[in-house]
């Protein structure tokens, strides 16, 4: 079965403690089916939009919702705190998946979504240090209590080469031999402790780029796939996540560039290949003009899913 893309109605805003906008959320309802009940899991539940759609669109839902940011899981307990035991939360890397869900769980499980990446919390939070626009601490650990590395001890440890490496593969950007040689220029001085520190030197040392987007944009990105070991995350959770779901049951995926899209078609792919699985939407969807108009964020998002055979459908 394949669904056809068609208009949604604009994004919900941003509820209670979170400021973040869930994206495509009717299109992963439509996909999950929460109305069918069952296990659910949200592999990213963040400020918890997604997770509450799901439990609001199924009495019947039982919902693990896993997070990595302690900070996210308190603010996603708050918000769907009204839901009682159908959520049970779960402080965990997305890598864990297998491990953290009840036994009675495993390989019956309805419905999975993971939202790659950061949310507009730990983007809009100074101290969490992912942010270009304020000024903060260059941490970027998703984990402050398990991850020992931060950015910025990245920085003053790694050789240029190394740092040419990471801007080049995690963040596609083109200037990476300029940038990680201005850094170890700049270590001479002192260390790079702030995020205003590295985005201006970025600006000093690069041509402006597209309007509106800063030009350590992509800096900033590999920097925080690298301390969390974001992609490594993602090949793990692709390992687990389609063998944990029921007859019937689905996975939805929502990405937000093109390494984590890669990723993630490649691993649904391999699952279709497999002949267990068909794809619910083979070239994926993205949002609406109206959504992205209401939420800037939603982009470069893109959503896709697959579902086990076998069910009777
Ligand atoms: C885009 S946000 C999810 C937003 C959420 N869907 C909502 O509606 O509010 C991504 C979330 O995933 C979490 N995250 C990122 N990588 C993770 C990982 N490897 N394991 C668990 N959580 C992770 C982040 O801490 C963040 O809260």
């Amino acid at each position: 079965m394949i669904l056809l893309c068609r208009d949604f109605e604009t994004p919900r805003r941003p509820v209670g403690p979170t400021s973040h906008t869930p994206v495509l959320l009717d299109q992963v309802i439509e996909v999950l089916q929460p109305e069918r009940g069952g296990w659910f899991v949200d592999a990213t539940v963040g400020g918890g939009g997604h997770s509450e759609a799901l439990l609001e669109a199924g009495s019947d839902v039982r919902l693990i919702a896993i997070d990595r940011d302690s900070r996210a899981l308190a603010r996603s307990k708050e918000r769907l705190a009204r839901f009682g035991d159908r959520v049970r939360f779960v402080h965990a890397p997305f890598s864990a998946l297998e491990g953290v869900l009840p036994e009675e769980a495993r390989g019956r499980v309805a419905g999975i979504l993971a939202d790659f990446g950061v949310s507009s919390d730990q983007l809009d939070e100074p101290e969490a240090g992912f942010s270009i626009q304020h000024d903060g601490p260059l941490d970027m650990r998703m984990d402050r209590g398990t991850q020992k590395t931060s950015a910025a001890v990245l920085l003053a440890n790694a050789s240029e080469d190394q740092l040419e490496e990471w801007f080049s593969e995690f963040g596609e950007e083109r200037f990476s031999r300029r940038i990680a040689h201005a850094i170890l220029q700049s270590r001479r001085i002192g260390p790079l402790l702030r995020t205003s520190q590295l985005a201006d030197l970025i600006e000093r040392t690069v041509p402006r780029g597209r309007r509106g987007i800063h030009p350590a944009t992509r800096v900033f990105q590999a920097l925080r796939i690298v301390v969390n070991r974001e992609l490594d995350e993602i090949d793990a959770f692709f390992e687990s996540a389609p063998r944990m779901l029921d007859k019937s049951g689905r996975l939805a995926v929502i990405t937000f560039h093109s390494l984590e899209d890669r990723r993630a078609k490649l691993a649904l792919r391999n699952e279709v290949r497999s002949g267990e699985f068909c794809d619910l939407l083979p070239r994926g969807i993205t949002p609406s003009s109206a959504e992205q108009r209401c939420n800037p964020r939603s982009r470069s998002s893109r959503l896709r899913a697959i579902m086990r055979q076998g069910g009777g459908e």
